[in-house]
């Protein structure tokens, strides 16, 4: 009983893995193979991301963003190891909740499917948002223009038109135009410009209708999608790379270093998506020996295609022109090159529309596999007696991604997305390190390369703190000039991360931990440290109202407690 009502409570992997085999959870067809995990990963990473975020990335950044691919990939190459690690020891398909469940417990399980809601649902308004702006340009490219007002949120215009007002017409990028016009032609109730994305939200309804009735990602489809999606960045790459002008590479990184890390939830939210292979581990042919490949094929593929497409929209454009959310078109009609603009434009329509169907696929399953261990209400299970879908989680999920994708920003979600998903990579990373120190490591089939950091981690930190001290005067200089309050302030994140690093090279002189998933742990954190406060404030609050569900339901309700 103690163990019952314990926060706690874990499932074990034996328990997981008989869940798994029983009844209606049973039985699915092991059938996928290296190649389909790269093409389902690829299929789920490639979206919004490099579509669209990149072109914000690209105006704070200039070329460097490139760069930033490189670091960001290589956090997500520790992390993808990691999840490797899991998806062979539980080779169940609930991701990182069930990964959770099983290392850190009942509530960690919790807050991990809480925080994967912003991975999954809320990275899919920013998909719905992107499909938006691709959608009207390639509507544009056969000569019907949508009014303004139906088209983009209220924000963005309303920042455009304020801009427009203060600095003059001849100040603003060409979307920003549009923007400020949007604005300024709406109809309005008062003074209250009445703006709505509709087609963001028009293309949810209809993705939620089909997942509704049953439509899945099947091996063939997804191939397909592939395809075409790499077909459209290597025709902007290969078409883009005769329109380069190197002179547009230089400066390379305009705003210092500050510019670059301003796109890391951008370039970060462009990898999202890796770890959706975990959940396909049941159908598996060998998922030990292919998910780890898998997972690294895809994030090699993706880091090359996101450094060249980066270096040819900073080549093609200045990269003051990139604030725009069809970057990909947009560089092209700038270069008066108006048919390939259009032929990209349809075909990143089509492409970003499977990106949308993949998550909105998932986040009702995940929350069906939350709702069977008694977390959440019964009705997230409940699977259409037809369809065999999770009908109502499947509605909930329409509403969830298609409400906010009508009004909102693109930039607030990203953020959000990027924060959540950082935090479940860091836990994941640390789930193997327990894994490790329990000696359930054993039981894994595939295990994260071991390099003992017992003292690697602390000399490290010791260099990085004397490389500091050394090459980083300016940064030194920087706290100097802030009084105690503006260091809690604006620095907080940053000590966090020092003490996370320093705490860690204790554990791991103690335990004698591996140092990749360390290195996930830190990657990952300082990536989330550049994320700015407001976001991480956010995200607490998004936990807290978690927690006070849990509170209020699952830990009575969950099935370890009966
Ligand atoms: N990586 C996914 C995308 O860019 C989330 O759309």
């Amino acid at each position: 009983m103690k163990q019952n009502s314990s926060l706690f409570r874990k499932k074990t992997v034996e328990q997981i893995l008989k869940d798994a085999n029983s009844g209606e959870h049973g039985g699915l067809a092991k059938i996928l193979g290296v190649r389909d995990l790269v093409s389902l990963g690829i299929a789920a990473i490639v979206g919004a991301g490099i579509f669209s975020t990149i072109g914000l990335a690209s105006f704070n950044g200039g070329p460097a963003v490139s760069l930033l691919f490189v670091f960001t990939a290589i956090a997500c190459v520790f992390t993808a190891l990691s999840y490797a690690q899991f998806a062979s020891t539980v080779p169940v398909s609930g991701s990182a909740y069930t990964y959770a469940y099983v290392a850190f417990g009942e509530l960690f399980a919790w807050i991990i499917g809480w925080a994967l809601i912003l991975e999954y649902a809320v990275s899919n308004m920013v998909v719905a948002i992107s499909w938006s702006e691709y959608f009207v340009s390639m509507l544009k490219g056969f000569g019907i223009t949508l009014p303004g007002w139906l088209t983009i949120n209220q924000e963005t215009a309303s920042e455009a038109f304020a801009k427009m007002q203060s600095l003059g017409v001849a100040e603003l990028s060409a979307y920003e135009r549009f923007a400020a016009n949007a604005y300024e032609t709406a109809p309005r109730i008062g003074d209250f410009a009445i703006m709505l994305n509709l087609p963001a939200g028009i293309v949810t309804l209809l993705i939620t209708a089909l997942v509704y009735i049953g439509i899945r990602e099947s091996r063939t489809a997804s191939n397909i999608m592939v395809v075409l999606k790499i077909g459209v960045v290597l025709l902007v790459i290969i078409a883009g790379a005769f329109y380069v002008k190197p002179e547009n590479w230089t400066p390379f990184a305009p705003n210092g270093a500050k510019g670059v890390l301003s796109g890391v939830a951008a370039v970060f939210f462009a990898f999202i998506g890796f770890d959706s292979i975990s959940t396909t581990a049941e159908e598996c042919k060998n998922p030990q020996r292919d998910m780890p490949k898998a997972m690294i094929y895809c994030l090699i593929i993706c880091t090359v295609l996101y450094v060249l497409i980066t270096l040819v929209l900073t080549g093609m454009v200045n990269y003051t022109e990139l604030k725009v959310s069809d970057p990909l078109a947009f560089v092209f009609q700038q270069n008066g090159l108006d048919f390939m603009a259009g032929v990209i434009s349809v075909s990143s329509v089509i492409a970003i529309t499977s990106a949308l169907l993949v998550y909105q696929l998932g986040q009702p399953r995940i929350w069906m596999t939350m709702s069977r261990d008694g977390l959440l209400w019964k009705r997230f299970s409940k699977i259409h007696p037809k369809y065999q879908t999770p009908s109502f989680a499947t509605i909930v999920t329409g509403f969830v991604v298609g409400i906010p994708a009508l009004f909102f920003k693109m930039d607030f979600f990203v953020d959000l997305t990027s924060v959540g998903t950082f935090f479940a990579f860091i836990l994941v990373c640390a789930g193997v390190l327990y894994l490790d120190h329990k000696g359930i490591s054993a039981q894994s089939k595939f295990r994260v390369p071991y390099l003992n950091g017992k003292y690697l981690v602390g000399i490290l930190l010791v260099v990085a703190i004397i490389g500091l001290s050394i090459y980083g005067q300016e940064v030194v200089a920087d706290w100097a000039a802030l009084s105690a309050a503006e260091i809690i302030e604006h620095k907080l994140l940053t000590i966090i991360f020092w003490i996370t690093w320093a705490v860690l090279s204790v554990m791991s002189f103690k335990y004698n931990f591996s140092i990749l998933p360390v290195a996930g742990i830190l990657t990952n954190l300082y990536l989330m440290t550049e994320l700015g406060s407001s976001n991480w404030l956010i995200f607490a609050i998004w936990l807290a109202i978690g927690l006070v569900i849990y509170f209020s339901y699952g830990y009575k309700r969950s099935k370890l407690a009966q």
